[in-house]
């Protein structure tokens, strides 16, 4: 009696494991949210055209110009709605752990506050994550400016064994097929239910292409709805003079590379020879570089736009207050023989600015009035996933 009591006890506790497990294979399946869309697709083509007339045509400072970018693409709502849906998806790495936004945070300017960054399997990044804001202004993409086009560039992260892990962009096509949410939200963007390569890029882009950053204290200065406090307006006089010529290189509306065709720092390959600064400099972070970037120690010379929110800096995150940059240009550029020229003294030595404590409190409080706070909490952007 006592055994069959025992035996039926345990072939219930065996029933009852089996079951769970099923049960719990089930859970996974489920697991996969389906993202929570507004009825009608916000408006992102707005947002891109205020990039058009605030970042790319506007003038800012002495050494203002026009922007020509090869990224300036025609916006549709629903395609950007389905862009946004894949930026945040966990599912378009091997192991669905990694989105696009475990890199590239909302409320870190699309970057994210670690010098390397953690990817597929835990494995980091060689270097530090970038802002994806007004990139729609960008010549010039990665800190080695290797890309130009965004388009080339979306399914390189997905495929890098480092950040998303995907064997090929075949097996991504046929993995989103099964998802119930995404044959849909092709067909509302183009039409049918068909996933290709070139339509994930190309929605993914427009998402990026529409990320704007045009209203930061500085924009509100310039309409002349607010004005700088005096230790700001200092900065600000500091970072635009011949003296320390920030400008000159972090130029115009978007404080960014003046990469323009021709220019200085032109981008002169995008028009088939090759070669070409494409929009970096080498800053003297380092007598011997390890990490070369584009060549001889040039790196992209980022826009400064929400500089305050993507701490830590450079393409190695080895600063990590904007005070310790400022200390960098101030005193601690290093030799090197492609050393930018803007940073030799009259001897051919490494520059020193010689900057009073004052005058390096006022440029880090300039550099916060290129934070634009809607950016961080603009729903347009934000995580479908989580509401
Ligand atoms: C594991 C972290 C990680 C993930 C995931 C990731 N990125 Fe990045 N992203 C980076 C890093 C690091 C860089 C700089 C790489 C370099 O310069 O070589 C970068 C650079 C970029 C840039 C260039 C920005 C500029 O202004 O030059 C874009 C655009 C970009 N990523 C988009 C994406 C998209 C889209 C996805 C998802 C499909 C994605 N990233 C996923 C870490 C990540
Ligand atoms: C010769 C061009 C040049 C000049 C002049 C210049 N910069 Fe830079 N700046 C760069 C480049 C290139 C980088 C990225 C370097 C790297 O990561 O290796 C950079 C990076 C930065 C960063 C960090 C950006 C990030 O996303 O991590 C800040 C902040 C900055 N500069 C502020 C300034 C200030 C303030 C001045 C004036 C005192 C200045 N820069 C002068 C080219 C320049």
């Amino acid at each position: 009696m006592k055994r069959i009591l025992l035996c039926s006890s345990m072939l219930a506790l065996l029933l009852f494991v089996v079951t769970s497990c099923i049960k719990f294979e089930e859970d996974l399946d489920q697991a996969v949210v389906a993202p929570n869309l507004p009825e009608e697709a916000y408006d992102y083509a707005s947002l891109a055209q205020e990039i058009d007339e605030k970042i790319l045509t506007n003038t800012f400072g002495d050494n203002s110009f026009e922007v020509f970018s090869p990224n300036k693409m025609p916006v549709n709502n629903e395609q950007a709605t389905l862009g946004r849906v894949l930026f945040y998806d966990q599912q378009l790495s091997l192991n669905n752990a990694v989105s696009c936004a475990s890199c590239h945070q909302q409320e870190k300017a699309f970057a994210d506050s670690k010098a390397a960054s953690t990817g597929f399997g835990g494995k980091v990044t060689p270097r530090n994550s970038m802002s994806l804001v007004n990139v729609r202004a960008n010549n010039n993409l990665f800190w080695d400016s290797r890309v130009s086009q965004l388009e080339h560039l979306i399914l390189e992260p997905i495929q890098n064994h480092v950040e998303m892990g995907m064997e090929s962009v075949e097996q991504l096509e046929q993995k989103l097929a099964k998802v119930d949410y995404y044959p849909v939200l092709f067909e509302k963007a183009y039409g049918s239910r068909h996933i290709t390569g070139e339509r994930i890029a190309q929605s993914v882009s427009q998402f990026l292409a529409s990320i704007a950053s045009t209203d930061a204290k500085i924009d509100r200065v310039k309409e002349g709805t607010t004005s700088f406090t005096a230790l700001e307006q200092l900065g600000h006089d500091l970072f635009m003079s011949a003296r320390t010529k920030c400008a000159s290189c972090h130029a115009g509306a978007n404080f960014s590379a003046p990469d323009f065709p021709g220019g200085e720092y032109g981008d002169n390959s995008f028009f088939g020879s090759n070669g070409g600064a494409k929009g970096t400099a080498n800053i003297g972070l380092n007598v011997i570089y390890e990490d070369n970037g584009r060549s001889d120690g040039k790196f992209k010379i980022p826009s400064l736009r929400n500089i305050g929110l993507t701490a830590p800096y450079m393409h190695d995150g080895r600063f990590q207050t904007l005070q310790e940059v400022v200390d960098h240009y101030d005193r601690n550029i290093q030799p090197h023989e492609d050393l930018d020229d803007k940073f030799l003294d009259s001897r051919g030595e490494p520059l020193r600015l010689n900057l009073s404590d004052l005058e390096k409190q006022a440029l880090v409080a300039f550099l916060h009035t290129l934070t634009d706070e809607n950016l961080t909490s603009d729903v347009r952007y934000s995580n479908p996933f989580k509401n």
